[in-house]
């Protein structure tokens, strides 16, 4: 026997939190924990264009044989020009389909852990938890930058540049390409095209974990922080998460993609990356990889979804002022403006894990301890019961 040296650990504080919420009786309760992104009906809905491309998959489904090691073929091969555009030419392109964002960081920190086993990645603070979890996992040494200013919400360029000149060629430093988690701070593009010439002065490596493309201010405009790196940098690692930009959250599609100097290069990252995923779990899952390629290789599929992720993005935006409006007018300030300018799905409210826990036990409003909440799960109906309820907490 052996497992009794092993210690319980706690459960995941954000399924806790949802537990709570999903045993919570009042019906004026509001879930703003858990980072899904709902539509006004409340649920997370299924995508126009996947719909549609989850039936083409069945309806052309012939057999259910393994796919080759890159992944579903039209996947793996549209994947890269959704965040690289035409900046990088595709014989300088490694990609692997991975088993979501977390696995395309996975694999990526594996494969710099097996490029330079003494590398260190250095980590926004804060950063989504995860990141530290999946560095230990491939054994990866960590370091943080400061990013974000907790008083006045913004991004704290200034000091992450000084932390990062200490960076240098064996260094991995990893950004959130849009719609940074917890956050929702993004750099400017003038800060991006600072950041791009720090890591080529320095030399170090950049990794963009982009999660939320098209939540934040369109497709476009969120991957040029991407494509920005790309110009300036010989190689480069994206992990690309397929769950929120395609509400194909349970599928697990994502996509490991690797810039390199040349065609020799981009075939040992392949190669390599084959390897640590054959080792690992075989190959990702192919169901979801096939619907997303589907979506992607087909023009009227891919504006659809186009469409939809923009409204979407636009809707979140709305969201953000609604509150923003709201607890103006509430609290006779301009405290909560900055919910305005940030990005994406989150924002920290600023306020205390205390109240926090009031907004829960007394309003049924599921916040994080850390105060962030997820704009994606308000309402138009519920914007005015939630800035109420945070109005109140803070009056007291
Ligand atoms: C910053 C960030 N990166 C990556 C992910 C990976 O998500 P998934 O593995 O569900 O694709 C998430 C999910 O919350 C995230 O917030």
């Amino acid at each position: 026997m052996m497992l009794h040296h092993l210690e319980p650990l706690p459960p995941d504080p954000l399924l806790g939190l949802t537990d709570r919420f999903n045993s919570d009786t009042r019906d004026t309760k509001v879930d703003l924990g858990v980072g899904m992104y709902q539509n006004e009906a409340g649920e997370v809905p299924v995508m126009r264009a996947i719909r549609k491309a989850e039936h083409r998959v069945l309806d052309s489904l012939t057999s259910l044989a393994y796919v080759g090691a890159p992944g579903v073929k039209a996947f793996v091969t549209h994947a890269p020009t959704l965040v690289l555009g035409n900046t990088v030419s595709p014989d300088r392109v490694a990609c692997l389909q991975t088993i979501a964002g977390t696995g395309a960081l996975y694999l990526i920190m594996a494969l710099v852990k097996r490029a330079s086993p003494d590398a260190t990645l250095w980590l926004p603070n804060p950063t989504w938890p995860n990141h530290h979890q999946i560095a230990e996992q491939t054994g990866l040494s960590v370091k943080t930058y400061p990013y974000y200013d907790r008083a006045t919400h913004w991004v704290t360029l200034e000091a992450a540049m000084d932390a990062l000149a200490d960076a240098g060629p064996n260094d991995v430093v990893l950004f959130h390409a849009c719609c940074h988690n917890p956050t929702g701070g993004d750099p400017t593009v003038l800060q991006w095209e600072q950041l791009a010439d720090l890591a080529h002065t320095q030399g170090f490596q950049v990794l963009m974990d982009t999660a939320y493309l098209g939540l934040g201010d369109g497709l476009v405009e969120d991957a040029q922080s991407i494509q920005i790196m790309a110009n300036k940098l010989p190689e480069l690692f994206v992990a690309l998460s397929a769950s929120k930009s395609f509400g194909i959250y349970r599928e697990r599609v994502g996509a490991a993609i690797v810039v390199t100097r040349d065609t020799a290069i981009r075939d040992i990252a392949q190669s390599q990356m084959t390897q640590i995923a054959r080792s690992t779990y075989s190959l990702a899952p192919a169901h979801g990889g096939a619907v997303v390629g589907t979506v992607l290789a087909d023009d009227a599929l891919y504006q659809e979804w186009a469409d939809e992720i923009e409204e979407m993005g636009a809707r979140l935006r709305a969201l953000r002022n609604g509150l923003a409006d709201r607890l103006a007018n509430l609290t006779g300030s301009d405290r909560f403006d900055f919910i305005r300018h940030e990005k994406g799905m989150f924002s920290f409210l600023g306020i205390s894990a205390a109240q926090v826990d009031q907004l829960i036990d007394q309003f049924g409003v599921y916040a994080v301890s850390s105060s962030r909440i997820n704009i994606g799960g308000l309402r138009e109906a519920n914007l005015d019961y939630v800035a109420n309820a945070i109005a109140q907490v803070i009056a007291d």
